[in-house]
């Protein structure tokens, strides 16, 4: 049999703290390691879809389409220069989905109906997370196995992970019991900052926090300008060898659950 592909949810409603360089580095990263990946972009910023070298607006379809279930993941899925790496694409339309899918009861889990149908088909479905807690993520948070929360260590970084973590376990408690968060990744890390270490410490002492540390690193940041992952615009970065060890990390610590 198959095995099912892990849908793994990138989320934290604080915006700017590197879901969407996570989730595309993150996937590019198991690709590499030569996992079947889909990354499905569920912000209408479609900030994952551009990283990947997609228009937004070159595309008719996208997100928007499979969570009103007028589209399926095998008609939306783009292949990504990364053989290996799809995404299904959000198109602006995506920023209505809330509005659209008020009267329908089962909201919060058209995404999971959505790709029911693929999970044996990549080893890994990666969702990116949009700074908020509304109907896109819980549907995130409904369709996945488990959860990687990217986090800036700065002042106030922990005052909105409660807030997060009522919300996944409102949801483990309704609709998805099997769901955890399953770490927290420190992203734009900045050893020589005080604050950042003091933070970190802090973390820790509440979450299971990633031993591989995302440094700030600017070929991450320029990467998405030119459609790419990091892995392909400059394998020699820092930041690439951070994603390639966060990849690593995680894979081994699912093979030794
Ligand atoms: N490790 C890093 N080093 C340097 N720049 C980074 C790093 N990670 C992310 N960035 C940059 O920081 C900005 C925010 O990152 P990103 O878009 O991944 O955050 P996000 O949480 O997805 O934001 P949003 O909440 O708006 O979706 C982007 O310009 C990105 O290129
Ligand atoms: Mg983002």
């Amino acid at each position: 049999m198959a095995r099912m592909g892990r849908v793994v949810a990138v989320a934290n409603q604080k915006g700017g703290v590197g879901k969407t360089t996570t989730a595309v580095n993150l996937s590019a990263s198991l690709v590499v390691a030569e996992q079947r990946v889909l990354v499905i972009d569920l912000d209408p910023q479609s900030n994952a879809t551009t990283g990947l070298g997609i228009s937004p607006r070159s595309v008719d379809r996208g997100s928007y389409q499979l969570l009103l279930g007028q589209a399926s993941v095998t008609e939306l899925a783009h292949p990504t220069e990364l053989p290996g790496l799809d995404i299904v694409p959000a198109t602006p339309d995506l920023v209505a989905i809330e509005r659209e899918l008020i009267d329908e009861p089962d909201a919060p889990q058209k995404l999971k109906q959505a790709i029911a149908e693929v999970r044996d088909r990549y080893d890994f479905i990666v969702l990116d997370c949009p700074p908020s807690l509304g109907t896109l993520t819980i549907n995130a948070l409904v369709a996945s196995d488990f959860v990687v929360v990217p986090l800036q260590c700065e002042y106030y970084a922990l005052e909105g992970l409660s807030q997060l973590v009522d919300t996944i376990d409102r949801v483990k408690h309704s609709l998805n019991p099997g769901l955890s968060i399953h770490g927290v990744l420190l992203t734009m890390f900045d050893p020589r900052n005080n604050l950042a270490n003091e933070v970190a410490d802090e973390v820790r002492r509440h979450f299971h926090v990633y031993e591989t540390i995302i440094p700030r690193n600017v070929r991450l940041a320029e990467a998405p300008s030119y459609g790419k992952p990091v892995v392909l615009y400059d394998a020699s970065s820092r930041g690439s060898s951070g994603y390639l060890n966060f990849a690593r990390e995680l894979l081994d610590g699912l093979e030794a659950a």
